[in-house]
């Protein structure tokens, strides 16, 4: 069987990510994770917080801090908030570590041995009004193939072409808003993708990119149409992976560093080490790194990430890992998203418009949040947030059709039957059909899982929670037992192996009210695991005579009060 490797793109380090940037990665990465671990794969999810680079330099300025204290403080903020969101990282990392330097480094030097990397005198953007160098993102200005006003000097965040500073039209300062800006001569290393065009391009079409959402795949296959070039991989920063001394004396002198986009991806497998390392001292056989990403033909690794960040991981990174002639695990499938809006504009981190993660989870409990951004993820287009939208999801899918069925069916049998699974009349016709219509949507689930198709998948959910709605008001337990109390018994019980059914298949998407459901039976541990089809078809999973506690009710509506403030404090959309 396959193990499963999956990573979510590396949160930046400097501020809370807001929901679209949880939708378009870490959560659906963790959905996914949770899939696989349940279905029994051996999976290793890995993430990290990306820390070098030039936002990271200015936040910590801005917030008075050195750029290591201010990276630690970040980092344990941000995956405080991920825990908080119920994300089950094997790992979460730091861009910054020392196995990631080691490894950066040591790819650099493998790309260089193999004639991948040029040292080249370039002529660089200084500002003198900011006394430094601009890094490409810190320099703006219209993007000559779209028209869009706010290019970066790295890429137009319209088009998503990938760019070069000086392609830019009226380019100024985006520190300063100063257009003071001269080209200065100073030295960097590139690397030779041109060189490497054709093998990237070999590499994609073997590797199943067919299979990938046309979204990652087109930009993909984009990128290589325009043909890939030479990019400059160091930086002047006092920030980041210094150049190896001991292959570049003169550039290590002068403080280079490599670009952030060059040693992010690699921490990928920074992190993974870091994860084996924390083990080394107890059990270091458990934990082995390597096996995991060198030589690592019976991994399945699958990437998530938002649309932006297509273009250097499946190509880009690709290059990278090619040129180092060794055997390093590259991306079997990639799953990309659109965007989140929020009203139909964008979600703004620098204009902090939208819902940010942190206060999401102060609002409301996580599973809320997980469950309306993935039955809304942005797959085939890109989706909008809106109050109205959001509540109507919670109180419909959620609260009526789920919390409702639980705690109508645990308190009214305990009321009528006490706290123990009632036996009541064998399985009948009403039964057997609905046993059939679950396992079909069962296996519908799966199918879109499978898939990575999640609006489809918690369709197929929010179909079997349906389906136990429709058993429940058809057979009317509540009418039923005025007559034939065996009757109303059997149905109750059959509800009540919907709802452990539910609290397994459920998990991915809403983990804590999963674990509410099934904790509500008192069950082996070893019942948590998925269910087939022919089980599913006989809920059969909670014998009668089974001890049951009604949990608190799991769901809580969103009022027109609550919805009024949320709008006031969030602001409705009328700016948008
Ligand atoms: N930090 C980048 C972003 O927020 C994503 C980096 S993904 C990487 O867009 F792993 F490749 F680094
Ligand atoms: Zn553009």
């Amino acid at each position: 069987m396959a193990r499963h490797l999956i990573t979510s793109a590396l949160p930046y380090i400097n501020g809370i990510k807001h929901l679209g940037n949880m939708v378009g990665s870490m959560l659906p990465a963790d959905v996914y994770a949770r899939y696989m671990r349940k279905r029994g794969h051996d999976v290793l999810y890995i993430c990290a917080t990306d820390e070098h680079g030039t936002p990271a330099e200015l936040a910590a300025k801005a917030a008075g801090q050195s750029v290591d204290a201010f990276c630690a403080e970040q980092h344990d903020k941000q995956k405080a908030i991920y825990d908080g969101f119920g994300l089950e990282f094997d790992h979460f990392g730091r861009s910054s570590s020392q196995q990631n330097v080691e490894l950066t480094q040591h790819f650099a030097r493998k790309l260089h041995e193999n004639g991948f990397i040029e040292e080249r005198a370039i002529r660089q953007v200084y500002s003198n009004t900011d006394e430094r160098f601009l890094p490409d993102r810190y320099i703006v200005g219209t993007c000559p193939h779209c028209g869009y006003d706010k290019a970066r000097g790295d890429q137009c965040e319209n088009c998503t072409r990938v760019l070069d500073p000086t392609d830019l039209i009226d380019a100024r300062s985006a520190i300063s808003g100063s257009g003071d800006l001269e080209v200065r001569e100073t030295k960097h290393l590139f690397l030779l993708q041109s060189k490497l065009q054709h093998e990237v391009e070999g590499w994609l079409a073997g590797n199943g990119s067919k299979e990938w959402p046309t979204l990652a795949s087109s930009i993909a296959h984009k990128w290589l149409t325009e043909g890939l070039q030479d990019r400059a991989i160091t930086r002047d920063l006092d920030w980041g992976v210094p150049v190896p001394a001991d292959v570049w004396p003169e550039l290590a002198a002068e403080g280079k560093v490599f670009y952030v986009w060059f040693d992010a991806p690699i921490e990928y497998i920074g992190s993974t080490k870091e994860w084996a390392d924390a083990a080394r001292d107890t059990a270091p056989e458990s934990r082995d790194w390597k096996s995991w990403w060198y030589e690592a033909d019976d991994v399945r690794y699958t990437e998530f990430m938002a649309k932006d960040n297509v273009p250097f991981h499946s190509v880009m990174f690709p290059a990278t890992q090619l040129g180092t002639r060794e055997p390093w695990k590259k991306v079997d499938f990639l799953k990309a998203f659109n965007w989140l809006n929020y009203y139909g504009g964008k979600f703004s981190t620098s204009q902090q418009r939208g819902i940010f993660t942190d206060a999401a989870l102060e609002l409301l409990p996580a599973d809320y949040w997980r469950y309306f951004l993935m039955a809304h993820a942005p797959e085939s287009d890109d989706t909008s947030f809106t109050w109205e939208l959001f509540s109507s999801s919670v109180n419909k899918d959620l609260a009526d059709t789920l919390g409702n069925f639980v705690n109508r069916v645990l308190s009214f049998s305990r009321k009528r039957f006490g706290d123990e699974v009632p036996a009541g009349a064998a399985a009948g016709e009403a039964e057997r059909k609905l046993g059939e219509e679950i396992a079909r949507l069962l296996a519908e689930y799966e199918g879109h899982m499978e898939a990575l198709q999640f609006r489809k998948a918690t369709a197929s959910l929010r179909a079997l929670w349906s389906a136990g709605n429709s058993y429940l008001e058809e057979k009317a337990p509540w009418l039923e037992i005025k007559t034939d109390k065996d009757a109303a018994a059997l149905t109750l019980r059959t509800a009540m192996n919907l709802i452990h059914l539910y609290a397994v298949v459920s998990e991915p998407f809403i983990p804590a009210s999963a674990k509410a459901m099934r904790g509500a039976f008192a069950l082996a541990d070893d019942t948590a695991a998925w269910v087939t089809g022919e089980e599913a078809a006989a809920l059969a999973f909670v014998p009668a005579g089974t001890p049951f506690t009604v949990p608190p009710v799991l769901f809580a509506k969103i009022t027109e009060d609550d919805l009024e403030a949320y709008r006031a404090r969030f602001g409705g959309g009328d700016d948008a």
